[in-house]
Parts: C-alpha cells; sequence; structure tokens
C-alpha cells in the first residue's frame, strides 16, 4: 500500500482527506511523466500499466506537448483567459509557465480545475511559490458542475465570460463516462464562452491503433476500472460528434493524433514516438 509517510518529500504536505489507498489518475499521470508528486500505490499501478501497453509514458509526453502547442497558439490569437479543466499535478510547462514565459509582452490569466486534493493542494502551492496568484489560481471542484466553476469566486476573480477563453479538457474527458452526459457537459461550457473562444480537447482512443497496441491500451483501460478514475476510450465519429457543432468551427487540421496538430516546423518523430502517435484524438474548436 502506499501511504508510507517517509516516503513523502518535504514540500508534499497532504491534508487527511488524501485517498492514497487506491491509485488517482492525476498522481499516475505525475509518474507517466516522471513526476515526483506520486505515492507507492499510484507507481505500482503505473508499472503494471507501463509493462501492459509500453507507449503510455509517450503517449502522455505527446499529449503535453499538444497542450503546450494549443496554449502558445491561443495566445497568437489574441486570447488571454484559460480554463483548463483536469489540470493534474502540476508539472513543467503548465499553462501558466507558458503565458510566464511571454509575460512581458502579455497579460493573460489562468485558472486551472481538478478535483483530486493532491493534484489541487500541489497546484496551489506551486502557484504560490511562482507568485503568480493575482493572474493564475486553481479550484478543486468537478468538472462535471460548469455552474460551480464559473460561479466559484476564484473564477470569478479572473476570468470575465464576456471576453474569449480557452477552454481545456486535455487527457480528462475519458474519465467521465456516457451516464454523466459527456457532449452535455461539453455543451455548457460553450454555452457561456464569448464568440472568439477555442474549445480544447484531447481523448484516449485506439480505433486507429494497429495491434497489439489496440489491446494493450484497452487492458490498460479495463484495469483503470479499479481506480479513482475509471477510464473510456471513444472513437474518431464520437470525438467528432462532440467537437464539430453548430456555431463552433474545426480549427485546422482538424481532428487528428496530438503530434499532427501543428507540428513545430522541423521536429519530427523518433521511431518510438511515431509508434505512440494514434493513441489519443486532439482537436480544437473556436465559436463564430
Ligand atoms: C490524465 S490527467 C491529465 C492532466 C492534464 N490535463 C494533462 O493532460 O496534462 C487527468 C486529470 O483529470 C482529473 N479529473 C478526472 N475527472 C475529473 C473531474 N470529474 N473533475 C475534475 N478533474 C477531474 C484527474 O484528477 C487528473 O488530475
Amino acid at each position: 500500500m502506499g501511504d508510507s509517510t517517509e516516503e513523502r518529500a518535504p514540500q508534499q504536505r497532504l491534508d487527511a482527506d488524501v485517498d492514497l489507498s487506491k491509485p488517482s489518475a492525476a498522481r499516475m499521470y505525475d509518474w507517466y511523466l516522471g513526476g515526483t508528486r506520486n505515492w507507492a500505490v499510484d507507481r505500482e499501478f503505473g508499472e503494471r500499466a507501463a509493462a501492459t501497453w509500453p507507449h503510455v509514458k509517450l503517449v502522455a509526453q505527446h499529449n503535453r506537448a499538444f497542450l503546450r502547442r494549443v496554449v502558445g497558439a491561443a495566445l497568437d490569437a489574441g486570447i488571454r483567459q484559460f480554463l483548463d479543466l483536469g489540470t493534474g499535478v502540476p508539472t513543467v510547462g503548465n499553462i501558466h509557465d507558458i503565458v510566464r514565459r511571454r509575460r512581458r509582452k502579455i497579460r493573460a490569466r489562468v485558472v486551472y480545475v481538478d478535483y483530486e486534493p493532491v493534484a489541487a493542494q500541489q497546484g496551489r502551492q506551486v502557484l504560490d511559490e511562482d507568485e503568480v496568484t493575482h493572474w493564475a489560481t486553481l479550484v478543486q471542484r468537478d468538472l462535471r458542475d460548469p455552474e460551480a466553476i464559473f460561479d466559484d469566486p476564484e473564477t470569478r476573480r479572473l476570468i470575465n465570460t464576456g471576453q474569449p477563453i480557452c477552454v481545456l479538457f486535455i487527457a480528462v474527458m475519458h474519465f467521465i463516462g456516457d451516464g454523466d452526459d459527456p457532449r452535455g457537459i461539453l455543451d455548457a461550457y460553450r454555452e457561456v464562452a464569448a464568440p472568439g473562444s477555442w474549445l480544447a480537447l484531447t481523448h484516449a482512443c485506439n480505433d486507429a491503433a494497429p495491434e497489439p497496441g489496440a489491446g494493450n491500451i484497452q487492458a490498460v483501460v479495463d484495469s483503470y476500472r479499479n481506480t479513482s478514475n475509471p477510464m473510456w476510450l471513444r472513437d474518431y465519429d464520437t470525438i467528432v460528434s462532440w467537437l464539430d457543432v453548430p456555431g463552433w468551427d474545426l480549427l485546422k487540421p482538424g481532428i487528428v493524433h496530438p503530434p499532427d496538430w501543428r507540428p513545430v516546423p522541423g521536429t519530427g518523430l523518433t521511431d518510438e514516438q511515431e509508434e505512440a502517435r494514434p493513441y489519443m484524438w486532439a482537436g480544437v474548436a473556436g465559436k463564430a
């Protein structure tokens, strides 16, 4: 079991409500990315997942790289507000880092949202340490309750819903089951967003993946059923039906695998990165 007090790094102050009896998606994902904000229970699960589906860490890296390119593109397009649903445990290259690098020229605001206590506590700590709390915050809430998120005083402090927002659902909607009406959840955020807003999404998939990878990711997804975050794969047509909706235009190049969304010119993929390409769909839509 992962609840070993000795393994906690000094910066990892935890409240009593952190459940260390089950692995969590936030902390496992941190482990996939090489982070340190995870516990034995998360690492054991992560190691089993990586043994079953060896591409998992590279897929997580493709996903983070997509996030960074979308944020850069949104800043280039003039968007100055970011609402990131399912932020995860903070790691290098988060949205406020990207904004910070351009901060001399750009003033933007960032609201992170995650319901996982470790992600929330660590996120707040990072924002404090980075001295960015006047323009970046973390709201500990469930993304299935958009009203509560938009009504939260912290969101209201930083987000003006009369101005365009980049709303990000990066590697999170695969934790929302069909019973929670994922398309309806996206619609609720779309409704609040002002014209000119963007909605960005990545989602785990295996409908374009060859065997044995397609079966391997399915086996990992099946194993998530016993974690705090059960997980679902969805196919291309489903993602199209979620993103290509009236009043919103799919931005070029449409719905693709993360490395294919506006790759940085002159960069290529190694053979291993290439093999890890077809395990997520990614897309961005803009409100007309
Ligand atoms: C795989 S991590 C993705 C982190 C980050 N978005 C990225 O792509 O790098 C998924 C995160 O979503 C969070 N999450 C899952 N379901 C959620 C929900 N209903 N509300 C808020 N956060 C949620 C988990 O706690 C986890 O931190």
